[in-house]
């Protein structure tokens, strides 16, 4: 039983960098709340919850403490409801986060209207949402709309996938061009989702079986599992090392493993250690 391991997988440097400032600040103060969960991974949010971080959904919910912003980001109005309580406050949004939410807000000021290729329902976007001004939209297909729009920017999701970002321009240029005067185009999928997702193609080729380890919530793990999906691979996807299903005779066929980029190193280690006892 072959196990391959994707070339790039895991922790991003975004999500690093968030658990690191929580780590930092949960030493110096001793407490933190988070607003909404840091990054998609349960164990990582246990770990921190276990040395004394606390999660709320809403300001409201916060007395005095140190409040972490979570590295999907938050919306305009929330850091509005902040600077006027004058919490304090650490900030882990993403850079390539930030720089999405600033690419909408110059969008917005210049008139265009804002076009978010991804799921509406994700932190992060309903975060860009707010920053992308009234009338701006989040959608996987061309929306229908009912008066011409003549200025459209668009972006995408930080996590979502390049090939169906490309497929939804194709489209939104096929059905919008006549009508339209401009159309800016940010490509904000971040590097390291982008590196993750060409690496998991790549692995998902070579082998019978892709296990794809990180967060049933996680954006970036989903997306990772339907790329091998794509490929005709079986795939399956796990949080830990609990649900590699032992009745399975994973002996002759050969593994691939990749994970999310809130995934965390000791939890792949688990995975792959699993699967080795499984072959002796
Ligand atoms: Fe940031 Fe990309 Fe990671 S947006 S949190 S570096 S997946």
């Amino acid at each position: 039983m072959p196990i391959y391991l994707a070339s790039e997988m895991g922790f991003c440097f975004g999500v690093r960098r968030a658990i690191n400032l929580a780590e930092l600040a949960l030493r110096e103060h001793g407490s933190l709340v988070s607003l909404g969960k840091i990054v998609h991974n349960r164990q990582v949010v246990d770990m921190l919850i276990s040395r004394g971080m606390h999660i709320v959904e809403s300001i409201d919910e916060i007395k005095e403490e140190t409040l972490l912003i979570p590295s999907h980001g938050v919306g305009r109005s929330t850091i509005d409801k902040i600077q006027a309580r004058g919490l304090h406050v650490i900030d882990a949004t993403c850079p390539i986060v930030q720089r999405a939410q600033n690419v909408v807000s110059n969008l917005h000021a210049n008139g265009f209207t804002v076009l978010v290729f991804g799921d509406a329902s994700h932190t992060e976007v309903k975060g860009l949402l707010s920053w992308a001004g009234e009338g701006a939209i989040a959608t996987f297909g061309v929306p229908d709309f009912d008066t011409p729009h003549r200025h459209i920017g668009v972006i995408s999701q930080t996590t979502q996938s390049q090939v169906k970002f490309a497929d939804f321009l194709a489209e939104l240029m096929r059905s919008e061009l006549s009508s339209v005067a401009e159309i800016h185009i940010f490509n904000t999928i971040c590097d390291a989702t982008a590196k993750r997702q060409e690496a998991t193609l790549k692995l998902a080729a070579m082998v019978d079986l892709m296990l794809v380890i990180g967060g049933h919530d996680s954006a970036n793990t989903r997306h990772l599992a339907e790329i091998c999906s794509t490929t005709g691979v079986r795939t399956l996807q796990i949080e830990t090392a609990d649900e590699i299903d032992p009745s399975f005779d994973y002996r002759t066929i050969r593994i691939g493993i990749t994970a999310g980029a809130s995934t965390p190193e000791r939890i792949i280690n688990a995975v792959t250690q699993r699967l080795s006892a499984f072959s002796a």
